[in-house]
């Protein structure tokens, strides 16, 4: 039988820490490995398995379009791709949609498309202001955008025109403001840097200042939006509208999209200032097309609202046995628990080897970001495997 983890040691690039175990096939909220072994799956592609593996609405879809069309240039109109737009748009607080590829992709766009704002309507400002512990992708410019030194110590000379201030605190974007900011760009939530959500009002106040300033406000709603904090997109829950919101993962349930939404206001781009070859193509829009749907013609966020309760409330429930809890925060199934020792790794092991994937956010934290079609039965499941391996940690 082929050693699949040796050929990747052999062939592949050697960027990621990997789990032991090769995933072969896929169905709802649980995976396979290449033996055979059955895993609940809590971690969903990276927050991306929205209906689940292989849900029936998403293969039908993509199997007819793939008989239908796959790819045509973006110089003709599609089906798919206006289908989508329309959902998009009908769904949300904005007016136009433009679709790439992947999540940095529709980052860069966005930054793009503030930068041409600010060129047209601010006299040439073009600098974004973003938040330290965020995460906006792995292109050079979202590094920049990226407040973390890890991904951008690297790669120096980093693009220009980024400021990284900190999270959660109003009068460091008020201070970093000056006559070349064209945008304030930050996610709802912060998803890859710890599920750190916003003290109240930290939105509010941001949309007001954008509006004082006349500058935009950008919404990374990579991570949290497609239902995934328990609203089809985290601003409703915050109270403001953002300019521009990017939005990626679980638009499409796995299959590459990326997409920009913008207010008609901050739509300025003309024909030939961006563009993509894949962007929009027939089958990933009619994968996007059918994920949304669902979501919303089956409420999907109001049951992500009540499993990601109940997710908060049973670790909540397990503080006073294990006293290494230290905090469980999160909205909807986008869920944190932190510890007061370094045990990550140890737990996501041995909830491996139980049959759970989980994902370490940090050496003292789990992140939970499971398809969001389960129920509380898997809750249960999970919580019970993440129990025993509590019980049992060694550090
Ligand atoms: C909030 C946010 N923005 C952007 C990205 C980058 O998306 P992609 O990996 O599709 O480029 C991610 C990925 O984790 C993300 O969580």
């Amino acid at each position: 039988m082929t050693d699949w983890q040796e050929l990747e040691k052999k062939y592949y690039m050697q960027t990621f820490e990997r789990l032991p175990v090769t995933i072969v096939r896929g169905k709802g909220p649980y995976v396979w490995d290449d033996d055979g072994k059955e895993y609940l799956d809590f971690v969903g592609g990276w927050a991306v398995t929205t209906l689940g593996h292989c849900h029936p609405v998403l293969t039908r879809a993509l199997t007819e379009q793939a008989s239908l069309l796959i790819q045509t240039s973006n110089q003709y109109y599609t089906v798919p791709q206006l289908q989508l737009a329309q959902l998009l748009v009908e769904n949300s607080c904005l007016d136009r949609v433009f679709f790439g590829n992947s999540g940095a992709e529709a980052n860069e766009g966005a930054v793009k498309l503030a930068r041409r704002y600010g060129q047209l309507n601010l006299k040439g400002a073009y600098e974004v202001i973003s938040t330290f512990s965020s995460f906006h992708g792995r292109t050079l410019a979202m590094v920049a955008a990226t407040g973390q030194l890890k991904f951008q110590q690297s790669y120096p000379p980093l693009p220009t025109g980024f400021v990284n201030v900190a999270f959660n605190n109003i009068e460091a974007i008020k201070t970093a403001t000056t006559e070349r900011t064209c945008a304030v760009m930050l996610e709802p939530i912060q998803g890859e840097g710890g599920v750190n959500l916003p003290d109240d009002g930290y939105l509010p106040a941001i949309r007001k200042w954008c509006d004082r300033k006349g500058i935009l406000l950008i919404l990374d709603e990579i991570q949290t939006g497609v239902g995934r904090t328990g609203t089809l997109f985290a601003y409703e829950q915050y109270g403001v509208e953002p300019d521009i919101m990017t939005l990626a993962k679980g638009l499409a349930n796995g299959v590459p999209i990326g997409a920009i939404l913008a207010k008609e206001k901050a739509s300025v781009f003309v024909p030939g200032e961006h563009g993509s070859t894949f962007g929009g193509n027939p089958l990933a829009c009619a994968a996007g097309y059918a994920t949304l749907k669902f979501v919303i013609d089956n409420d999907i966020a109001g049951r992500v609202k009540e499993v990601g309760d109940y997710l908060i409330d049973r670790l909540e429930k397990m503080k006073p046995k294990f006293s290494a809890i230290t905090d469980v925060r999160g909205r909807g199934l986008l869920v944190a628990v932190e510890f007061n020792d370094d045990i990550a790794q140890s737990l996501v092991m041995d909830c491996l080897e139980r049959g759970l994937l989980v994902n370490k956010l940090k050496p003292n934290a789990l992140r939970f970001m499971p398809p969001l079609i389960i129920g509380k039965k898997e809750v249960d499941e999970a919580l019970d495997i993440l129990d025993k391996a509590l019980s049992s940690v060694k550090k």
